[in-house]
């Protein structure tokens, strides 16, 4: 199975850190971001990478990342010119995907679970990992029985479930026709959920539960939790439950440093 890691986008939420930086190389505690989502791959034996970045700040990743032989892996680099969708993952990936099976993982979701079992029985169909949380709203919504799907819905006023879709898919090499056929949504981008329905629709998508921590590390108040949480783990501090009151703060009210 091959392995995709996307690290496009602009990070827009993450203003003004990611001005000078991509959102995907800020600090996690002690690594940058993309490194979680890397391990994630290595460690469920996954060594074949594309790494898919937007052009501002590429060569970061490239300084950071080389070729790949440190981590014992192999590194190829595409560029995705602007964000539009995760999707078009695949067809970006399509040549380097080539005639295998393909993991899809976004740059900013950090996962402590080992996916190696599931990965290795997966053979065709898609398979999508679900969390449960409290605002499923902000996510792709998943509705299942056992395994197996009933609905996904990107970001719903009214969830059928509180499980959100992670950043992490199993698909088989069909994506790449599947990916080759989709329309932009009406925010422009070629939607991650479109690509599953096209799954569902034949009865080929199927559901995991992730068992351990997940972050979306993509806010100011996810990426410190993940900070938080990741200090923890290392430094094996008892697990204490963290709970940050979310300040409002808007960019027109931004007016400077305030601390
Ligand atoms: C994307 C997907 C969404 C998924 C989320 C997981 O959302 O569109 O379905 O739940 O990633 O991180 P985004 O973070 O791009 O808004």
């Amino acid at each position: 199975m091959k392995g995709i890691i996307l690290a496009g986008g602009e990070g827009t939420r993450l203003h003004p850190l990611t001005k000078i930086t991509s959102k995907q190389l800020l600090p996690v505690y002690d690594r940058p971001m993309i490194y979680y989502p890397l391990n994630t791959l290595l460690k469920a034996g996954i060594s074949d990478i594309l790494i898919i970045v937007a052009p501002k700040h590429s060569s970061d990743f490239l300084d950071l990342l080389g070729s790949g032989k440190e981590f014992g892996a192999h590194f190829t680099y595409e560029i995705q010119d602007k964000p539009e969708g995760i999707a078009q993952a695949f067809q970006i990936g399509a040549d380097f995907i080539d005639g295998e099976n393909c993991a899809l993982i976004l740059g900013d979701n950090i996962f402590t679970d080992d996916f190696t079992d599931v990965i290795k029985s997966f053979k065709t169909g898609a398979k999508i990992f679900a969390k449960k949380v409290p605002d499923p709203e902000r996510f792709g919504v998943v509705d299942f029985k056992g395994d197996k799907v009933i609905s996904i819905e990107e970001k719903p006023k009214n969830p059928k479930s509180f499980y959100a879709q992670t950043g992490f898919y199993l698909y088989d090499n069909s994506v790449i026709e599947k990916a080759k056929n989709l329309k932009p949504s009406a925010r422009g981008e070629l939607e991650i959920t479109d690509l599953n329905i096209t799954y569902l629709k034949e009865g080929n998508l199927s559901a995991e539960v992730v068992k351990g921590d997940w972050f979306d590390a993509g806010t100011f108040e996810s990426l410190h939790e993940a900070s938080l949480a990741v200090r923890k783990k290392k430094l094996g501090e008892p697990s204490i439950k963290v709970t940050i009151k979310t300040p409002q703060i808007h960019q027109s009210e931004f007016k400077g440093c305030t601390l």
